[in-house]
């Protein structure tokens, strides 16, 4: 064996390499951390074959002086900190001194900078980690980082590299982390010369669309809590507008993109009781906390961190992103969207009514909905009779030959002031019922549908879930008591938890060995189906126990009682019901979606409906 003796820096440096310069997007990433590091308020970002052949990085920041480019490509050099203290207190996104070191390591590195007032800009070469000597060279005030044919010394490296389309989507993701990180810089990206993208400085809300869409810029809802030590910044997407994998997660620790467990564990939970099965949220949210209270140094490529006290950042950021995901139908129709596909023309040939001659009464209908936009009364059309002016005459109004204090729907609209539209609540009022299952209402920005079970099932769900918080579950007493079989294990069950039983608001009495009698429930659910209600449970408390299923299977027990004592599909309601059922979702927190996370409802435009329409293109 050979005897032990101290390695060459290179090889250090290559084997330092190793952790940070794991494909072209890492090379990027601390390529623009630099740039950002040193103040940048423009960095353009130019690539060749997916980063491989080339990455080069211009940006306006405050530049390296001559005496100091052989420094930057030292390992262990570092303007960032100087001590431990520093370490500790670290806001910069550098601070090991190290990646311009490794990386000329394993690729061809030219560093042209040129400090701000100084008369001219020097460049320094290095090539596998031999450093030239700088140069006199052209460049404005700020930095070039150019690297050049990465690993072509290690061709063990390079064997790992994937596809050129790969590479190049790993560094548009890098490209766009820190575009969503600093919205008030500008940003461009440019690959085998085409121009990829390009962002000017702008407001968060403008650049979280560019980078992460205009549907989730739709659905965003905003996110701004603030404890001592602590602040939420950004956006979540209502759970309307979920993705099928985890790419539209953004999550940043003091302006450094990170994995957390802690903070991906507080937004899941955060979603838990409204989010749809598999899928996943997008969100965009920027943590603030005292660089104290979180160690930055605890991954190569610093993509982790650790927070000294996890426990409170996971509960401040569970109920800043709570709170903005519970707002109520009333606070945010305007995140509610027609889905695309409908809006689409092509998705809806099969529905065109091209045969029946309809062009010679647009021009009429077109008035009519004119009407219904201005409030003022048009004539019919020619010919036309009355029926189809329901609802319209008024712009926002009754439909004709209903009683209008039906509308009163449970709150205190004024009366007779419904043609101005100011006083139409947020889910408008009800038209009808469709089939039994959906409610056709009409409000200030057009038709509103609702699926009426999934609405009541999350209304009852919430209003179940304060209750027991509150300790005041309603107990209504059955006339006739509810009686169904049930086996011995069940009797004993129902016998052994009455406490919990009635703090779930259920009166459960044997009535033989094999039978049970259920002669109260809460208000709530005395319309649905008693007995399934019952089962479900005595199914529960079997399985879990009764102190499990008042802490952890709390709330999924709860949906699933709320899911038996919701209104079913099929039953008929009247307007009034409707419409008292409108104003209880926009009462209720979260009422959105649906216990398993579905929408409730949707609101189609007018504009919506002229597309469908294809009027006016
Ligand atoms: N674009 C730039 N503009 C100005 N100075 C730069 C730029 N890039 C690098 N430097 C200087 O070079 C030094 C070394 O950069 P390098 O990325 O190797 O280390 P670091 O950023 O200090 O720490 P880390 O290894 O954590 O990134 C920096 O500390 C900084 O002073
Ligand atoms: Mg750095």
């Amino acid at each position: 064996m050979a005897s032990i003796r101290i390695l060459p820096d290179t090889l250090i440096s290559q084997i330092a390499a190793g952790e940070v310069v794991e494909r072209p997007a890492s090379v990027l990433k601390e390529l623009m951390e630099n740039s950002l590091d040193a103040g940048a308020d423009s960095i353009d970002v130019s690539l060749a074959q997916g980063g491989v052949k080339q990455i080069r990085v211009t940006d306006n920041g405050r530049g390296i002086s001559a005496e100091d480019l052989p420094l930057a490509l030292e390992r262990h050099a570092t303007s960032k900190i100087a001590s431990l203290d520093d370490l500790e207190q670290v806001r910069s996104l550098g601070f090991r001194g190290e990646a311009l070191a490794s990386i000329a390591s394993v690729a061809r590195v030219v560093l042209t900078s040129r400090l701000r007032n100084a008369r001219h800009a020097s460049a320094l070469r290095a090539e596998g980690g031999k450093t030239g000597a700088p140069q006199p060279a052209a460049h404005a005030n700020g930095t070039t980082a150019e690297v050049g044919d990465l690993y072509f010394n290690t061709p063990a490296r390079r064997k790992f590299l994937r596809t050129e389309a790969t590479e190049f989507s790993h560094c548009e993701e890098v490209f766009n982390r820190a575009a969503l990180s600093r919205p008030e810089a500008a940003f461009s990206l440019r690959h085998n010369g085409r121009v990829i993208s390009h962002l000017a400085a702008a407001e968060l809300p403008r650049r979280a669309e560019a980078i992460l869409g205009a549907e989730f810029a739709a659905a965003a809802r905003p996110v701004m809590e603030r404890i001592e030590g602590l602040a939420l910044s950004g956006f979540v997407a209502s759970p309307n507008y979920t993705r099928n994998s985890r790419d539209a997660q953004y999550l940043f620790v003091n302006g450094r993109f990170v994995r957390d467990k802690v903070l991906t564990h507080a937004l899941r939970e955060a979603y838990r009781d409204v989010l749809h099965g598999d899928r996943h949220p997008a969100y965009a949210l920027f943590l603030a906390i005292d660089p104290i209270a979180v160690d930055v140094n605890v991954h190569p490529a610093k993509i982790e961190v650790r927070f000294r006290d996890s426990r409170a950042v996971h509960q401040f950021v569970y109920h800043a992103a709570s709170k903005a995901l519970a707002a109520s139908a009333a606070h945010a129709p305007a995140a509610y969207a027609v889905p695309e596909e409908m809006a689409r023309p092509a998705g809806i040939a099969g529905m065109m009514q091209g045969s029946l001659g309809i062009a010679q009464p647009v021009a009429g209908y077109g008035a009519m909905f004119s009407a219904a936009r201005t409030a003022q009364r048009m004539p019919l059309p020619a010919g036309g009779t009355d029926t189809p002016r329901v609802g319209y005459d008024t712009g926002i109004g009754v439909p004709r030959g209903v009683p209008r204090d039906v509308y009163d729907g449970g709150t205190n609209v004024p009366r007779g002031n419904y043609d101005g539209g100011a006083d139409v609540p947020p889910l408008g009022y009800a038209l009808a019922q469709l089939h039994g299952v959906y409610v056709l209402a009409q409000n200030a920005q057009g038709l509103v549908l609702v699926d009426m079970h999934a609405a009541h099932e999350r209304i009852v769900y919430e209003r179940l879930k304060s209750a027991l918080d509150a300790r005041t579950m309603a107990l209504q007493a059955l006339l006739i008591p509810v009686t169904f079989n049930a086996d011995r294990l069940d009797v004993t069950t129902a016998e052994e938890n009455q406490e919990t039983l009635r703090s779930l608001g259920l009166d459960l009495a044997p009535i033989s060995p094999t039978a049970l009698a259920v002669r109260a429930v809460p208000v709530e659910l005395a319309a649905g189906d008693i007995a399934a209600l019952a089962r479900a449970v005595l199914a529960d408390l079997r399985e879990y126990g009764a102190s499990r299923v008042l802490a952890e299977r709390r709330d999924e027990l709860l949906a699933t009682m709320a899911c038996h004592g919701a209104v079913r599909a099929n039953r008929a309601l009247d307007l009034a019901e409707l419409n008292a059922l409108l104003r209880d979702m926009e009462r209720t927190e979260r009422s959105g979606q649906c216990n398993h996370g579905r929408p409730t409802w949707f609101q189609m435009s007018l504009a919506d409906l002229d597309k469908l329409f294809m009027r006016g293109q």
